[in-house]
């Protein structure tokens, strides 16, 4: 299903960078790069991001590992992603953005091309969800870390706690008889901290930690705030809409989403986890 959604990812990329960085700084620092680079004592540091989609958060890594500020920060971001025209994006958009130090490899993450022990960091928002067998990929992620290599997912915490998906999923449900489920997505699967946790040690992790963040932007009540995320999971679906039922479909995430207005403005929280582990 993701490969008829890369060019509604590609449209939205950009203008979504800003709030993927926000949220991406807790991914990152579950990382802990310093600490890796000091026990990498000079040598670059190697980091994977699986899962990349159109860039995040590759992009982010790789500036950071890019020598260029004044922390000992250096090395190669290898981004990856299953679905090709993800990956093609993705390059471009690198190269449109002069990001030297990332190379993109196409790759399931269930069974990595990746020799054992090669890579520093493994990185991965939104993405050990979608597998076909999310516990083979953790388990490939933790064979090809280094020994005290750290690896850290974002995964969505459960769809109570995040609104816009809750209503996202009862509106289209209702207006196009499509919603999570129906479409093939599994964006919960390790939303229970017990059993995510425990599915990390299962696949060769130590010191598994998992915390849970719930930001809220402030965006003013005019605007149609969850059109990208709606058209990066339903793309499809609704270029085959009429007119008429998508703006209906506005409608009904506006009446949806109108108790969490204050002050003119939506603000609407999401809920994630970031799951992290070293290999042992
Ligand atoms: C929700 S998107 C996340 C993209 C990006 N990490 C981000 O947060 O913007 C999920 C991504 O997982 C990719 N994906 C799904 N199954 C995969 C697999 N087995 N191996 C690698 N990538 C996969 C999809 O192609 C899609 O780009």
């Amino acid at each position: 299903m993701w490969h008829h959604l890369s060019s509604d990812w590609l449209n939205w990329a950009d203008q979504l960078a800003p709030a993927a960085q926000k949220i991406n700084q807790h991914l990152i620092a579950a990382l802990d790069l310093p600490a890796l680079a000091r026990a990498a004592d000079g040598r670059g540091l190697a980091v994977l991001d699986l899962a990349s989609g159109v860039g995040e958060p590759a992009f982010g890594i790789a500036r950071m590992l890019a020598g260029e500020d004044e922390s000992s920060l250096h090395g190669q971001v290898i981004a990856s992603d299953i679905v090709p025209g993800m990956c093609a994006g993705l390059a471009e958009r690198a190269g449109a953005e002069g990001i030297g130090n990332l190379s993109v490899v196409a790759a399931d993450m269930e069974k990595l091309p990746f020799g054992a022990s090669t890579m520093d960091a493994i990185s991965c928002r939104f993405g050990v969800m979608f597998c076909n067998d999310p516990d083979a990929a953790l388990g490939d992620a933790s064979r090809v870390l280094r020994a005290g290599g750290r690896a850290a997912f974002m995964l969505w915490a459960p769809l109570v706690d995040n609104p816009l998906f809750a209503a996202m999923d009862g509106v289209l449900g209702n207006m196009l008889g499509t919603g999570f489920a129906d479409a093939g997505l599994d964006l919960f699967g390790f939303a229970d901290p017990t059993s995510a946790t425990a599915r990390m040690a299962r696949a060769g992790f130590g010191d598994v930690t998992l915390t849970t963040h719930n930001p809220a932007g402030r965006i003013p009540e005019r605007a149609a705030f969850w059109k990208p995320q709606m058209e990066m999971l339903f793309g499809p679906q609704l270029r085959k809409a009429s007119d008429a039922e998508r703006g209906a479909i506005d409608a009904a995430m506006f009446e949806a989403l109108r108790p969490y207005v204050t002050d003119g403005h939506f603000q609407v929280p999401i809920c994630f986890h970031v799951l992290a582990g070293v290999k042992g």
